[in-house]
């Protein structure tokens, strides 16, 4: 293993279950390469489902204390594993490119991101209130308090291995939930170190646990242990719809942060300089691996020839390599399966007429390395109109009018997020409403922040993260009704 990190005890292969590091009961391990290299980095327990049951029984025994503690306890908690995350900030970046691929700037800028959700939730924490509702007669109060849902099951992916992690456990425990993880296989080792971080911070036994292995045993264990009342996702939309047909048999809540297919729609009086720098990070940003990545570039024709040119010089730019290495903006993708799965979404738009502006296939870095790629003269029957690429291939669409792009931005069944370039107050509210999506970028192509509601609508999922509205995913409504108050 060659991964050095200035506190290397950040580095752990065994699951952490009711505050022990422990192996996985048959002792069988899964590699963890560096996507770049191909290099091992690390080994980690695979477990399965019996590990899964003892985390999950530890949870529900450490949440009960937990539903009890003061709003303050909990916050002083999140803020002090905030303060450690941003403390190893550096390492954890490390790790994640080690594991990832990502440049290390994003990786840097995925910690702080993470992190920012811990600090927002140590906050929102002191702010669960609840309500005194008009009774309906004299001799009866109505109150409305809300409660921790209980044992959260998080299961998180590759793009995001910190961030997506963070951003489920810190609202459950400032609810006064415990939670059980399962991290990606691909990106293990950056969910593990967190959990080192929040031993650090004092969580109690049971509160936090995590584990790594058989993917279905662990998912399966998860989403029908009547202990588990709630399994929140970050992943692709078919296995978002197998783990809720699951969860229906003992009826768990459920979040969902599913798969996008976002446009980035520019109009005619936009500013175009703006919208290709918005273009470039929504497009490009982890090498085009994330939900919310523009997937279809819709350009009125007036300005398409104008934004092609200056989209295009711009991506000339990118400098593709091993995000170890200064000056690398777009790494490789996860593994080779996803690098032959995104030049077939480019083969197929050239079998079907597009043409190749810049890029067009698998770099001569070899390995997982993608070129970042730009088509024209694309067309609806394409797989790029209809599903999510994720991978760095923008395909720019024309269309003429604004009824025609809000019709081929609708024409999806998902519904994450969209973007739009306009200068026309009129316009950006008419396109903003029409738009069937959770989160709309308007003159903006990062959207993503703790302060503000991450979800979609339609196939893309259910749920919000973030911002105020993403504690009440982790509590419960209960309604009283005190009778008898008439003498
Ligand atoms: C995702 O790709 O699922 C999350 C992206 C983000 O948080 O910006």
């Amino acid at each position: 293993m060659t991964l050095k990190l200035q506190d290397d005890s950040l580095i752990v292969s065994q699951a952490f279950i009711n505050g022990d590091w422990v192996d996985a009961d048959s002792d069988e391990t899964l590699d963890v390469s560096n996507p770049a290299t191909g290099e091992l980095i690390s080994k980690v327990s695979k477990c399965g489902t019996a590990e899964t049951r003892r985390m999950i029984e530890a949870a529900s025994v450490a949440q009960k204390s937990w539903a009890k503690t003061t709003v303050k306890e909990r916050a002083a908690l999140l803020r002090r594993w905030f303060n450690l995350i941003m403390e190893n900030q550096e390492d954890l970046a490390q790790l994640l490119t080690a594991e990832q691929g990502k440049p290390l700037a994003e990786s840097r800028g995925e910690i702080a991101y993470g992190a920012n959700y811990v600090e927002w939730f140590s906050e929102e924490s002191k702010r669960v209130y609840g309500d005194i509702i008009p009774q309906p007669s004299n001799d009866k109060r109505v109150m409305v308090i809300k409660q921790p849902v209980g044992v959260v099951a998080c299961i998180t992916p590759w793009n995001f291995p910190n961030a997506m992690l963070t951003r489920k456990i810190a609202p459950a425990i400032a609810a006064g939930c415990a939670v059980v993880c399962k991290p990606a296989n691909a990106t293990p080792l950056s969910a593990l170190a967190l959990m080192v971080l929040a031993e650090r911070a004092g969580f109690p036994a049971g509160l936090v646990n995590i584990l790594t292995g058989r993917t279905a045993d662990i998912g399966a264990e998860m989403t029908s242990n009547p202990l588990v009342r709630k399994v929140t996702f970050t992943g692709s939309t078919p296995v978002g719809k197998q783990l809720m047909a699951e969860c229906a048999a003992t009826v768990k809540r459920t979040s969902m942060e599913l798969g996008g297919n976002a446009p980035f729609i520019v109009f005619d009086d936009a500013d175009i300089d703006s919208a290709v720098q918005g273009a470039m990070i929504s497009k490009y940003r982890n090498a085009g691996q994330t939900c919310v990545c523009s997937n279809r570039i819709l350009v009125q024709s007036s300005v398409v020839e104008e934004f092609t040119a200056k989209f295009t010089e711009a991506a000339k730019q990118l400098v593709l390599g091993n995000g170890d290495k200064e000056g690398v903006t777009v790494g490789p993708l996860i593994d080779q399966k996803a690098a032959v799965g995104v030049c077939e979404f480019i083969d197929d738009a050239v079998a079907k007429g597009a043409t190749v502006v810049m890029g067009g296939g698998m770099s001569s870095l070899g390995g997982y390395f993608v070129e970042p790629t730009i088509l024209a003269n694309v067309s609806r029957d394409m797989r790029v109109f209809s599903e999510e690429i994720f991978g760095p291939v923008a395909p720019i669409f024309t269309f003429e009018s604004e009824d025609e792009a809000i019709e081929m931005a609708n024409d999806t069944e998902f519904g994450l997020a969209a973007y739009f370039y306009s200068r026309d107050v009129g316009r950006v509210y008419r396109v903003a409403e029409q738009l069937e999506y959770g989160i709309v970028g308007i003159n903006e192509g990062i959207i993503s922040n703790e302060m503000a509601p991450f979800g979609g609508v339609k196939e893309s999922g259910s749920g919000r993260e973030g911002s105020k509205y993403g504690m009440d995913d982790y509590m419960d409504i209960k309604y009283m009704c005190v009778g008898g108050i008439d003498k």
